[in-house]
């Protein structure tokens, strides 16, 4: 049981040197919001305790006892599914004196000692003892010596998400219909589901909406990725491969943005491939052995090598849930805040699983190749928008020289369609940075109603 306890006070009201309304306009925003530590620490609360920030998958935590570490904005937490099977975002923050009290990425637990003094906790987040106990006069029983939790905790279809802010909306209703995509995203596969294996790690120094801003951007693939999509078509004849929609006129080609309330978006490149089984593997980027892999298939799955191998092949799609959760192709992207210039950016591989046996055991075979499409974009394409994330963050601290331009399609007759708050735009439209920047002045001039919770 966990009670609700020690609401914090409200966030002060903003300096008037945070002026929101100032710095986010229809066009354009600010370059004060990329560099401006305040700023920054405002988010903390304002974006990172108020909204649902997602934390972890429960692939990650499958069994009782397993946990894995997260971050929600800077607060370092513990994801934990607990001895009894509940799964709890724990404070990795010692009662005592403040050390984090465990230092492993992931791993089985019944509980956690910190390293510092000793102080133990069951995985519940309930204080287990403390060395020498005849030496202090208070009460341990108490709940404010066990862990801090996270209050509000939810899944939707595997993907973790937790916020301190009472008053949030249910995470179903707080991510509408982007659940559409996702759904999608998993039915493709056999119980329409996936789970993590490891990841790629990255950082980057630069602030971290400008991964948000890059991650439905279609108007820089052609340039930032030049590189990634020369190397694609050194291999190909047909040169309708791998990023290839990008090619000529990315407006004119069979795709689109779209933006959905609360701030998420999704890039949609499917209407590219055929409805078929093998139209994805087609025109799957190159990977050296591919030629191989797909005899071996054919020859081991006969008619399922079709369905097999657009399984391992990766859905062209960015589905973007504000702040920092990303599906992208077969990977999930997951940004975390360093500070005001510095970004974490983990990339998870997923991996079939089939329990029913729908694949006729081509499962370990699919992961293997899946392993090879999934190197391409982290190693390939992800190096390139780190440079350019660098590259901003540099050119912003001209600080005279004031604003951001997101204004491409405003103003442009019929290019624009919205429907209840969604709004689909062709592949290289900015609709969804304006959007999701009215979404961010709402929060950021708005206080959080934020608590913690204890176990009793
Ligand atoms: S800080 Fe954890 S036991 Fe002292
Ligand atoms: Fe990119």
């Amino acid at each position: 049981m966990t009670k609700p306890e020690d609401t914090l006070p409200a966030v002060e009201a903003a300096d008037p040197i945070f002026d929101y309304e100032m710095m986010i306009q229809e066009d354009k925003v600010h370059q004060r919001l990329y560099t401006e530590p305040g700023i920054f620490k405002e988010e903390l609360t304002r974006i990172f305790g108020a909204v649902w920030v997602y934390l972890a998958h429960e692939s990650q935590v499958p069994e009782k006892d397993n946990f894995v570490t997260s971050r929600m904005g800077l607060r370092p937490l513990i994801i934990v599914r607990d001895s009894q099977g509940d799964i709890r975002a724990l404070y990795n923050r010692c009662t005592h004196r403040g050390s984090t009290i465990c230092r492993e990425s992931l791993g089985s637990a019944k509980s956690f000692q910190c390293p510092y003094h000793g102080w133990s906790y069951f995985n519940s987040g309930k204080l287990s003892g403390v060395p020498w106990p005849e030496g202090y006069a208070c009460d341990f029983s108490d709940a404010k010596y066990n862990l801090a939790q996270v209050p509000r905790v939810a899944s939707f279809r595997g993907f973790i998400f937790g916020t301190l802010n009472l008053d949030a909306p249910s995470l179903e209703d707080y991510l509408g219909p982007v659940r559409e995509p996702i759904n999608d995203w998993l039915d493709r596969h056999p119980g329409g589901k996936v789970k993590f294996s490891s990841a790629n790690r990255l950082k980057f120094m630069g602030n971290w909406k400008l991964a948000y801003d890059n991650s439905a951007d279609g108007y820089h693939v052609l340039f930032s990725h030049r590189s990634l999509l020369a190397m694609e078509n050194r291999h190909h004849e047909d040169e309708q491969k791998g990023m290839s929609f990008y090619k000529g006129s990315p407006d004119g080609a069979p795709m689109y943005v779209k933006y959905y309330p609360n701030g998420h978006h999704f890039k949609d490149k499917r209407p590219n491939i055929e409805n078929r089984p093998g139209a994805l593997w087609e025109i799957e980027g190159i990977f050296p052995g591919m030629e191989h892999y797909e005899a071996l298939f054919r020859e081991r799955y006969g008619v399922k090598a079709d369905r097999a191998l657009d399984l391992a092949s990766s859905e062209p799609v960015n589905i973007n849930v504000f702040p920092n959760l990303h599906i992208l192709g077969n990977h999930v992207q997951v940004t975390q805040p360093v500070s005001y210039n510095e970004t974490d950016t983990t990339w998870y591989g997923t991996v079939v699983v089939d329990d029913d046996g729908e694949l006729s055991g081509a499962v370990d075979d699919i992961n293997t190749i899946r392993m090879r499409t999934q190197e391409a974009f982290p190693n390939f394409g992800e190096v390139d928008d780190l440079a350019n994330f660098e590259q901003i963050q540099a050119g912003l601290a001209a600080e005279e020289d004031e604003w951001v331009y997101m204004h491409r399609g405003l103003g442009i007759k019929d290019r624009i369609t919205e429907e209840d708050g969604v709004f689909t735009a062709p592949a290289t439209d900015e609709v969804f940075m304006r959007e999701y920047m009215k979404v961010y002045k709402l929060l950021m001039t708005s206080t959080p109603n934020i608590a913690i919770t204890r176990e009793v």
